[in-house]
């Protein structure tokens, strides 16, 4: 099977780590027999200025044959004052949009040579590995009525609708069942079924999808704010997350942090399986375009390293050339490298190229 990429690598430094990516791309292509086409193309700011348009419908179009897509970061100063719709982030928007990514996972990995760069304690931290599902393309975010309006005496009134069918509750509990058989077999549900009806229904339908479809899978249930406590107390009691828009954005949020830098973070969006069997992945940093060290071989090229892993492992099943890239990215910070945004007294000080070219010794 040869798999079709397209590589985006947007603005500011997100050439930069794409070119990381195509070197161990090409690493694996040689030793691991990873068969694969790649095609290039722009989006974001890059896109505006040579198109006019920060994603163009035969970009889209590609995205939407590829078998996976690896993306950089969009944005920059320069383009803060374009219209709203012109903007390098709304390219970013449509990709989501437009290729249907329903399901975002965000891991938290510690790695063990930065357990001592955490806000907590190194024993809490360290080996830590969860991984958060969230829903993407629902609830209240895009709820309607969605409205602030100014009432006859003045006062105002402003309304978020929180919306769930049972086939979103459903697809995004299918993947995170999947997830949880290619890690520890564990999942949480977090709601808050005590308190909001739709925490009700997410509850029973993830119920009789793991009853139905995933019985060997072990389900727990957990409320929103306590999985919130769990996960700064003991985190290493959780393994996969499942939860809704706004709990998992903020549940990832603090999740990631607490492991390291944002140059360390990967992620990975999946969206619903195509007429045909396919199922779009989207694999990028969390980081931006981080205009301020730009062009400067300073940025940090693991998040996006290991945002290709989560490729590896999501979109194409290669569990173990997923867990090479993982160790390698270990054992280099274990020898020390560290690029600015990781760098801790005694370390040996690396720039993106120094980074990539360590990684791929260690591969
Ligand atoms: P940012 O993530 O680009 O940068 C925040 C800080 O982290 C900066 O000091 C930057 O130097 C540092 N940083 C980020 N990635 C790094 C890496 N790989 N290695 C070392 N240091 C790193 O966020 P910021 O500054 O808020 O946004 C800059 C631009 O990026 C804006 O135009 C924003 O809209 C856009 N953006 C794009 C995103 C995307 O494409 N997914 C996500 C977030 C922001
Ligand atoms: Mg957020």
């Amino acid at each position: 099977m040869t798999y079709k990429l397209l590589l985006l690598p947007g603005d500011g430094i997100g050439p930069e780590v794409l070119e990381s990516t195509k070197r161990v791309l090409g690493w694996y292509k040689a030793k691991r027999g990873f068969a694969y086409t790649t095609e290039e193309d722009l989006v974001g700011g890059i896109s505006y200025e040579t198109h006019g348009s920060p994603a163009t419908d035969a970009m889209m179009e590609k995205a939407k044959a590829a078998d996976a897509i690896l993306f950089g970061a969009v944005g920059g100063p320069q383009w803060d004052k374009l219209p709203f719709d012109k903007k390098p982030e709304r390219g970013l928007l449509r990709l989501r949009g437009d290729l249907g990514l329903f399901a975002n996972l965000r891991p938290a990995l510690c790695f063990d040579a930065l357990k001592d760069a955490s806000t907590l304690k190194p024993e809490i931290v360290s080996g830590l590995d969860i991984l958060i599902v969230r829903e993407l393309t629902g609830g209240v975010y895009f709820g309607q009525p969605k409205e602030l309006v100014t009432l006859q005496n003045g006062e105002k009134r402003a309304v978020d609708t929180q919306i769930y069918y049972t086939h979103e509750i459903e697809r995004i509990a299918r993947v995170a069942f999947e997830l949880a058989r290619l890690r520890s077999g564990r999942v949480a549900s977090a709601e808050k079924s005590n308190v909001m009806v739709t925490g009700v229904l997410w509850r029973e339908v993830v119920h009789k999808i793991h009853e139905t479809e995933y019985p060997d899978i072990q389900l727990s249930d957990i409320l929103a704010d306590n999985c919130a406590m769990q996960l700064v107390r003991a985190p290493k009691t959780l393994d996969v997350i499942l939860t809704d828009n706004l709990f998992g954005d903020i549940l990832s949020d603090e999740a990631a942090q607490l492991t390291g830098s944002i140059g360390m973070l990967p992620s990975a969006s999946l969206g619903a399986k195509t007429a045909d069997g396919r199922q779009p992945g989207f694999y990028e940093p969390i980081h931006g375009s981080a205009p301020d060290i730009a062009g400067k071989d300073l940025a940090n090229p693991i998040a996006t390293l290991l945002s290709f892993g989560m490729c590896l492992r999501y979109s194409f099943g290669r569990v173990e050339d997923a867990r090479l890239l993982d160790k390698a990215v270990e054992n280099v910070l274990a020898e020390g490298y560290r690029t600015g945004d990781i760098m801790q007294p005694g370390m040996t000080k690396v720039g993106t190229t120094a980074m990539t070219d360590a990684i791929l010794k260690a591969l």
